[in-house]
């Protein structure tokens, strides 16, 4: 990566915003199949989880030219994006859509003349169809196709970035998806887990082989990078215990499990002890094949991206908890020696209850850096909440108060020695959330989705985020008034065609 400004972005993924499932031959995902089989819109108002159609979501598919004037509007200079392995290949590993690639080089064009840079992310959860019913990430025959995948799409788009990502959150998507149950495809066994983890991190290496072949054939810059994106959520102790190497081994042990385990064998090459003590615990069978664990350490990834949203409050899986200082019961995995709980001393959570605790951005960046010592960019970062879109400015004054602290800290961590490279703001407008539907807005910039031509309006964080980009992140201190008045003569002169 050539030496750039900091990079001032916001990130969002295909299936959550771009829609048009169904057109330019494009076949049915992962999430496709799961949002029409699992339909479920909860009362309004309910934190409970909705469940709805992705068919058209903020139909960026056919927006994505005036959206891409707002972000320069904003000031942007990056721009996170997935792209869709589905619309580039529908229906076989060798078929390449035509309509499916050109989409994405219309899109990078456009941000490439508007100079963002697009920082693509390869995938982010959405399994084909056609390779999920072969298997999908449990089996070996994904590997292949996902080659191809990455052969064609840095032989298209390599010339638009030199900074790439493989996947997005392993953690998310293999707990959730194979294990919990709660995210497609739904499974709930330790076996069909090891698997998939195995194969997405064999992807991180092909995905590495491929990227240097394309160095060699030119399709990009000798000084691109290649990282891995993770969700580590930073413990923080909750509970009465003082003793400092029992505190020690519990930090120790989450972490491996909830950091190391997932970034080790794309990052250093080699799976962490306690992957191997799972699988002899357990007895389970990933199906590692012979050569594999050799390639995992020859093809290492270049860097790291963080999705910091919360640290997780834990405390000893064998403590006895008085569950009514708790807002829920305790959650435990099928590993490790913590639970993960929501203590109610805690008085500052979103509406989810995801806790709220920017000091633990500065203490996570120092612990990557400690332990890997390589490039990192916040890739994922922002506020879930209900906006209030009824009114003419939406003031959306608690993102903002959630957002001020946390560029505080990487305004400050930027001048230490930490490797940051970037933010990015998740997430440009409103879009379909996996854990809320559209029920939950993370936007800079709202999306009536009862609107026809689903009207993109800016909020009043959109302002505020606007003169940080402005001031290289020095200024985050606003007058409301001012703000407000802001954000009124943006509207006044909204342009027509941005709707
Ligand atoms: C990240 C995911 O885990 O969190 C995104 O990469 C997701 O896809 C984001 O939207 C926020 O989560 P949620 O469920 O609140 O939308």
């Amino acid at each position: 990566m050539k030496k750039h400004d900091f990079l001032f972005s916001v990130s969002t993924n295909a299936f959550q915003i771009e829609g048009a499932r169904s057109l330019h031959g494009r076949t049915d995902s992962l999430w496709d199949w799961y949002t029409k089989t699992y339909y479920k819109v909860p009362p309004v108002g309910s934190t409970e989880r909705e469940i709805n159609s992705i068919e058209v979501s903020s139909d960026f598919y056919h927006k994505y030219k005036s959206d891409i004037k707002i972000m320069k509007d904003l000031g942007l200079n990056a721009f996170v994006y997935n792209m869709d392995w589905t619309r580039i290949f529908p229906t076989n590993e060798n078929y390449i859509n035509p309509m499916g690639i050109q989409f994405y080089v219309n899109l990078f064009e456009e941000l490439r003349n508007n100079n963002i840079k697009p920082i693509p992310i390869l995938f982010h959860w959405d399994t084909p169809m056609w390779l999920e019913i072969k298997g999908g990430w449990e089996s070996k025959e994904i590997l292949k196709a996902f080659r191809n995948y990455c052969a064609t799409v840095f032989k298209y788009l390599g010339k638009y970035t030199d900074i790439w990502f493989v996947n997005d959150e392993n953690k998310s998507f293999t707990l959730d998806g194979y294990l919990g149950d709660t995210f497609p495809p739904c499974k709930n066994s330790p076996t069909s887990f090891v698997k998939a983890i195995h194969n997405l991190n064999m992807s991180g290496a092909i995905a590495k082989e491929e990227f240097l072949k394309a160095k060699e054939l030119g399709y990009i810059t000798e000084s691109s990078i290649l990282g891995i994106d993770d969700d580590w959520s930073p413990p923080v102790i909750w509970g009465d215990e003082k003793n400092d190497t029992l505190n020690n081994e519990l930090l120790e042990n989450y972490n491996s499990w909830m950091r190391d385990f997932w970034i080790d064998p794309n990052i250093l090459g080699k799976y962490p002890s306690v992957f191997w003590d799972y699988i002899k615990e357990k007895n389970l069978d990933p199906n590692i094949l012979e050569g594999e664990l050799e390639y995992l350490s020859k093809y290492k990834l270049d860097f790291i991206g963080w999705n910091f949203y919360r640290p997780y409050f834990i405390t000893n899986k064998n403590m006895i908890i008085d569950k009514t200082l708790l807002h829920k019961e305790p959650v435990n995995f099928d590993f490790g020696n913590f639970s993960v709980v929501l203590p109610k001393e805690h008085k500052n959570y979103t509406k989810w209850l995801w806790p709220i605790f920017p000091e633990y951005l500065e203490v996570g960046l120092k612990a990557y850096k400690d332990k890997y010592n390589l490039p990192i960019m916040i890739i994922e970062n922002g506020f879930g909440d209900f906006d209030d879109k009824s009114k003419k400015l939406i003031l959306d004054y608690d993102r903002i108060n959630y957002l001020k602290p946390i560029i505080d800290i990487i305004t400050k961590c930027r001048e230490k020695e930490l490797n940051l490279f970037g933010y990015s703001l998740w997430t440009y407008c409103d879009i379909f959330s996996p854990s809320a539907g559209y029920r939950k807005d993370y936007g800079l910039v709202s999306v009536d989705f009862n609107s026809p031509i689903l009207e993109r309006k800016p909020k009043l964080s959109y302002c505020w985020y606007k003169n940080v980009i402005k001031s290289n992140g020095k200024v985050t201190d606003f007058n409301k008034k001012e703000l407000e008045n802001e954000l009124n003569e943006l509207l006044d002169n909204w342009n027509i065609g941005w709707k």
